[in-house]
């Protein structure tokens, strides 16, 4: 999906950003709370590691990453005095600008770091929002993550919002500094009517593509959409598949915005197949909503495609994220969506005298899946084998038939080219002519009711 920007309105707009990214990259500090008693689905070091992650995934110089252990949740810091004290030193010693906090911060919270420690603060939600913002490419996902980001500003409110400063014509500092007290009414009325102007938007750009989505629907190819964890080679995948150029970097979210291409299986079927957006643990609430428009094509797939990076330590907690994810998108709701898992980058697993992968013994899919196929999206070992499991998957789900057309009925001729896939034609007589066709599950009770009578023959295949 390429949508131009109609205007320039969207562009000045933009997503804004907390950082500024164009001085010099901002000193940060890392901080990953480990709060006692809390329930962690993935280990500390797992954490520290995809926070670290997440913070190389914008233009920062990272000058520590520290774990820090929490007793109980201070209203006040969140974390203890004794750590906000050390913290303090580090960022004057160390000339830190920015700290990241691997949690969700209450706005007083986030507001009594900043006085204390003398840095500005951002928490998880603020780090992702600042990523998302940095690679959103498409008019709706610009659109979207400006909302998210503006809900989130609003909600905490309080001072520094760079583009509030920049619009005001002070810019240039980031997001050091900020504006007094007495900014924070019409602060609050700007963000409001910007809010206001970008959900009217929003519904305009849905409403345009619900209409070409009708149109998409048409088609009668199968759909099978890629999800994982963020890295987990979605888009490695998706080029090796397609022989596509997607953006595949050791970056997190390098792909924001649904690609989606034409793949012919090795008997020959078409389908389409599409890259989504990497998914994270505790990803904002306002972006799983921001993004629900986005991952329509996993919603509305035939088959979902879980890519899992077996090569990392944390791919189990990684692997019930993205399930838990589907699940707040809707997406297990339809219980008939078969799920393939693909385990990739088993190059990176040991392999004994058999080239057998030993740790993959002890590998289990998670929940109900359909297959799960080891693979390397960058050897292209098992890659083979990923395409027939989505034939065979397909298979399973879609039809064939042999229907007689009159001659005279070329909107049931129209009708099939539109929906159904056309895998032989025989010769004409003077009636008219037989079709063998193979229709998904989606199109086939319209199918029945227009060929009602016609139809010759029946395959489950
Ligand atoms: P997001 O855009 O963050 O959602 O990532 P993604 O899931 O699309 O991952 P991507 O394809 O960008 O790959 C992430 C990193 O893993 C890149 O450095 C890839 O080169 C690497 N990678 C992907 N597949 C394999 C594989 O099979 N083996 C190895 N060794 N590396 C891989």
């Amino acid at each position: 999906m390429t949508d131009e920007f109609d205007d320039d309105e969207d562009r000045k707009g933009g997503p804004q950003r907390f950082i500024d990214q164009r001085a010099a990259p901002t000193r940060v500090g890392l901080i990953v709370p480990e709060v006692r008693g809390a329930s962690y689905s993935h280990s500390i070091e797992a954490r520290k590691s995809e926070f670290e992650g997440l913070a190389s995934a914008i233009t920062v110089e990272m000058i520590f990453s520290d774990v820090v252990k929490v007793r109980e949740i201070k209203p006040s810091t969140f974390i203890g005095g004794g750590h906000v004290a050390d913290i303090a030193k580090r960022v004057v010693d160390e000339k830190i600008e920015l700290l990241l906090v691997d949690a969700a911060l209450h706005p007083i919270q986030q507001r009594n770091l900043e006085k204390e420690t003398g840095a500005k603060v951002l928490d998880r939600t603020g780090l992702i929002l600042e990523i998302f913002g940095e690679r959103a490419a498409t008019r709706e996902g610009v659109l979207q993550v400006e909302l998210a980001h503006l809900n989130y500003q609003k909600s905490r409110l309080v001072r520094s919002w760079t583009h509030l400063e920049r619009q005001r014509g002070s810019g240039g500092m980031g997001f050091m500094g900020g504006p007094g007290e007495t900014q924070l009414e019409s602060d609050r009325r700007q963000l409001q009517d910007r809010i206001k102007l970008l959900e009217e938007r929003i519904e305009k750009v849905r409403s345009t593509r619900s209409q070409q989505k009708g149109r998409r629907d048409a088609v009668p190819y199968s759909v099978v959409a890629l999800v994982g964890y963020t890295n987990a080679g979605k888009s490695s995948l998706f080029n090796a598949l397609t022989g596509a150029g997607v953006f595949a970097k050791d970056q997190l979210f390098a792909t924001l915005d649904t690609t989606v291409r034409k793949l012919t299986l090795p008997h020959g079927r078409e389908i389409m197949l599409s890259d989504t957006v990497g998914f994270v643990s505790n990803l904002p609430t306002e972006l799983i909503a921001a993004f629900r428009a986005t991952l329509e094509e996993v919603l509305e797939a035939d088959i979902i495609v879980h890519v899992r990076d077996v090569a990392n330590p944390d791919h189990a907690a990684q692997a019930a994220d993205v399930l838990k994810v589907l699940g707040e998108l809707g997406a297990t709701a339809d219980t008939t969506t078969p799920i393939i898992e693909v385990w990739n980058k088993v190059d990176l697993l040991e392999k004994d005298a058999d080239g057998k992968h030993p740790a993959l013994d002890t590998m289990s899919p998670l929940g109900t899946v359909a297959a799960s196929v080891p693979a390397s999206a960058q050897t292209g070992e098992g890659l083979e084998q990923v395409l027939l499991t989505i034939e065979k998957v397909l298979a399973s789900k879609g039809r064939t038939y042999r229907v007689r057309v009159p001659h005279t009925a070329g909107a049931d001729v129209g009708w099939l080219y539109g929906h159904a896939e056309i895998i032989a034609r025989e010769e004409s007589d003077e009636v008219g002519q037989v079709y063998e066709v193979r229709v998904e599950a989606r199109h086939a009770s319209a199918f029945n009711e227009r060929f009602a009578g016609r139809i010759e023959a029946v395959n489950a295949a």
